[in-house]
């Protein structure tokens, strides 16, 4: 090798960004993430319609949701995204809120940055924020007696609010506080336990979100097999089957040529034989009950029905699920192996207008939340939002930590940290302070997605609390700073610690990067081949798949 030529060690195919180019590369990527959820913030935010490459379309207020649908085509904003799933999995709400405020927090770093600060002292600055921050949560977080079902219906509204869920979300509220009330049980230590395993959620289309309902036990959404079996069973034995009651089939495909009409009779009679076994075993086993995951054979029902047997064919693998809990059986997959223990116990009644089962326990007491609406769209959007407020009220049940909403714990956070700024040295100080103005971010888009200026809103807020008011927040519907406490809109403390902690995570992570290495075009679509150019505003195949989101 001639001396003075570069030694080339990467593909052709390969890019690689470097320095000052990775960071803004990094940072204009996770930024434009959070743009895209900013506007569904808060009870006036707006929703978004996303259309996937089949077409089927999803109409959401979730952040989460959002960005699990669009179609990033990223590895940094990917990071972003995950934001928003840890938000999910470890809060359940909030996940707007903290890929906003990582945004945030990129966004103010690179200003930082431009005035040549070396980005481990903003690491080092962001992560003694969000530490202080959670000590800080703590300390203004209101300790409340989790039994008081009033303050866990706010929260549960607070939650819903500016969702689909919103126009019944009182009704709903109670129903949610409700659910989580039965499904909640104290441990030795005379902690509360959640359990929301024993907590299902069914949907139904047709009626208004009004007309859902907390039943206990389980439902089943099917009809009868065979006209002649009961609609309903008592004390009943039930098996819960995921094989079906048909003929076995073989796996190859094999042919029969009958010479004469009694080959042929037999032939049926073998199959006859094989169903007449089948519900013998049925039978055998004392199964009153048989929720079928698979098919039943026009003839198995038929012979289903002579014993008196209630069957019930292609139910749901997530109802079987929350069936053996209610009724402590077990999901039996082999017939022939199947034991009279694998059989639960409980009652199944029919409710002829609705046109479904209600499966009740003897010991578990699990519970039901039939939500309803008009469409497709209307209850998946409902199921989110409940969901959501599921989780919120379960926190807040097992936690018992509550702050005040509408942007009021972000301001008073904001404020606390800027004092804490003044004891930290050198230029970390000046991360701590980014900090604190990236949390000023909520009440500023809260007031945005309202109409309302978002400079005076934050100017009255901070006043407010220089006073000492330290659950003044914004109500978005008439403009006042007032304590939003008292009004009513209540949040989780958990949840706002896991928003602050995993967006100033998330930060981090990306600031440390100054170089990135793609063994292709710098995008994750492997299939994509128009050439992404990093850096002055190329984001490898970010454009396509976010351009029409902002
Ligand atoms: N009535 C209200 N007045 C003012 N602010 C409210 C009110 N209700 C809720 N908020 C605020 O709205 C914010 C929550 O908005 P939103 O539910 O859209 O986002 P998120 O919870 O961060 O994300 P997601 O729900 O999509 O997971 C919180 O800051 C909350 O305090
Ligand atoms: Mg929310």
């Amino acid at each position: 090798m001639q001396q003075g030529q570069p030694m080339i060690v990467m593909s052709e195919d390969s890019q690689r960004v470097k320095d000052k180019d990775a960071q803004d590369y990094n940072i204009s990527a996770a930024r434009a993430v959070a743009e895209a959820v900013r506007s569904t913030l808060g009870p006036k935010g707006m929703d978004k319609m996303l259309v996937d490459s089949m077409g089927s379309v999803t109409i959401t207020n979730d952040g989460v949701t959002i960005l699990k649908e669009m179609d990033i085509d990223n590895p940094t904003a990917e990071m972003i995204i995950e934001v928003a799933e840890t938000q999910e999995d470890e809060a359940g709400d909030g996940t707007t809120t903290a890929v906003a405020i990582a945004g945030e927090l990129l966004k103010n770093a690179e200003d930082l940055l431009e005035q040549d600060i070396h980005p481990t002292a903003i690491i080092k600055g962001f992560h003694l924020a969000s530490e202080q921050a959670r000590e800080e949560i703590d300390d203004i977080a209101t300790d409340i007696d989790t039994s008081d079902e009033e303050v866990l219906r706010k929260t549960a509204e607070t939650s819903m609010t500016g969702k689909g869920t919103e126009v019944n979300k009182e009704y709903l509220a109670e129903l949610i506080v409700e659910a989580v009330r039965q499904v909640t049980v104290e441990n030795e230590d005379g902690e509360n336990v959640v359990d929301l395993e024993f907590l299902n959620i069914e949907t139904q289309t047709g009626r208004s979100a009004g007309e859902s309902d907390l039943l206990e036990g389980g439902i089943v959404d099917k009809d009868p097999v065979h006209d002649n079996m009961p609609t309903s069973a008592e004390d009943a034995d039930i098996l819960l089957l995921n094989e079906a009651i048909e003929v076995e089939e073989t796996d190859i495909d094999t042919e029969v040529s009958v010479t004469d009409p009694d080959q042929l009779q037999q032939f049926l009679d073998r199959e006859e034989k094989q169903l007449q076994e089948k519900v013998d075993t049925i039978a055998d086993l004392g199964a009153d009950v048989v929720f079928c995951q698979k098919g039943i054979d026009d003839l198995a029902q038929h012979y289903l029905a002579k014993e008196g047997i209630l069957a019930v064919r292609r139910a749901k693998k997530s109802d079987l699920e929350f069936l053996k809990e209610i009724v402590s059986a077990n999901i039996v997959s082999d017939l022939e192996s199947a034991e009279e223990d694998d059989l639960g116990f409980g009652d199944v009644t029919r409710d002829d207008e609705d046109e479904l089962f209600y499966v009740e326990g003897e010991d578990a007491h699990g519970v039901t939340l039939l939500l309803r609406g008009s469409t497709e769209h209307v209850v998946d959007e409902l199921e989110r939002g409940v969901n959501d407020a599921l989780d919120v009220v379960a926190q807040t049940v097992s936690d018992g930590r509550v702050l005040a909403g509408g942007g009021a714990i972000e301001v008073e956070l904001a404020s606390r940290l800027r004092d804490y700024a003044d004891s930290v040295s050198g230029r970390e100080q000046l991360a701590v302070e980014a900090f604190a103005d990236s949390l000023e971010l909520v009440p500023r888009v809260l007031a945005e997605n309202a109409g309302l200026d978002s400079i005076d809103t934050l100017v009255d807020l901070r006043a407010a609390h220089d006073d000492g008011d330290v659950e003044a927040g914004l109500n978005v519907f008439t403009g006042d700073v007032e304590d939003t406490f008292e009004s009513g809109v209540v949040e989780p403390a958990h949840a706002k610690e896991q928003a602050v902690t995993s967006a100033a995570e998330a930060a981090n992570l990306v600031l440390k990067i100054d170089d990135i290495i793609s063994a292709g075009d710098l995008s994750t679509d492997k299939g994509d081949d128009e050439e992404g150019a990093p850096g002055a505003g190329g984001m490898g195949g970010m454009g396509g798949g976010m351009g029409g989101m902002m």
